[in-house]
């Protein structure tokens, strides 16, 4: 079975044979340590690789994620009229030119439905999707109901093969609730600037279950205005 790639090497080293479609991750950071620059990167490497990428826009418009991959070189307006990148506008409400828009934030129901419907249309295809930040989406909701919204909808990801990223701001929801969503997905990569006074530095934690055990690696990484996130090798930093 073919397996997918993050397009950043020190990142897809570490994951050794990649990921396989269907599988979950998680990433998980404060605001401005790089998560949607990450979003990008996964998303370019989808486009360059034959798959379908889907981006749900929470935090800011979709148009900020194509002027981020145009910044990269990507030619969105080609990749968006062949049906290659689709963008599911969860920022604006009302007003919103998108052709995918939630209507209303505070129902998981509509935003699952709509979710749902996209996928539906891709389905046969290889599909990415990234959700940015779904923590977003969740700040009004109870746990009852987030951890019930993650089952099903995970399930149903898993089923259809999809590849899915899903973004939480470090922080926004209860800490239990976030322990409980971390058991859910394969793979989970948490971004944090390390307690440096001088100069902040940015740290890759990638975790994940192998033969029924937690393990995990930390790194160092940089965001390069030409070469995007760059991460090194295991640094041994602290555990
Ligand atoms: N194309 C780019 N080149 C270099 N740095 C960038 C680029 N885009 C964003 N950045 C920087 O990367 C950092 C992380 O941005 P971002 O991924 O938006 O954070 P967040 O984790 O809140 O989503 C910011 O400091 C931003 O200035
Ligand atoms: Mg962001």
């Amino acid at each position: 079975m073919s397996k997918a790639y993050f397009g950043i090497e020190g990142l897809d080293r570490s994951l050794e044979n990649g990921v396989s479609y269907g599988s979950q991750i998680a990433v998980v950071g404060d605001s401005g340590i790089g998560k949607t620059v990450m979003a990008g990167e996964f998303i370019k490497e989808g486009l360059r690789c034959g798959d379908t990428c889907i981006y749900v826009a929470c935090d800011e418009p979709p148009t900020a994620m194509r002027e981020h991959l145009q910044s990269f070189k990507v030619g969105t307006p080609a990749y968006e009229e062949m049906g290659r990148l689709i963008f599911i506008d969860a920022y604006e409400e009302s007003g919103s030119t998108e052709k995918y828009v939630i209507s209303d934030h505070r129902h998981l129901v509509k935003y699952y439905a709509l979710e749902k419907e996209v996928l539906h249309s891709y389905a046969g295809h290889r599909v990415r999707l990234v959700a940015d930040s779904l923590s977003t989406l969740l700040t009004m909701v109870d746990t009852a109901e987030i951890l019930e919204f993650h089952r099903t909808r995970l399930k149903h990801l898993r089923k259809s093969g999809i590849l899915t990223m899903d973004i939480f701001v470090s922080g926004v929801l209860d800490p239990q609730v976030m322990t409980i969503t971390g058991h859910l997905y394969n793979l989970i990569l948490k971004m944090s600037f390390s307690s440096s006074r001088y100069s902040p530095i940015r740290q890759l934690q990638i975790g994940k279950v192998k033969s029924q055990q937690f393990v995990s690696s930390r790194h160092i990484f940089t965001i390069s205005p030409i070469y995007g996130i760059l991460v090194y090798a295991d640094m041994g930093v602290g555990e």
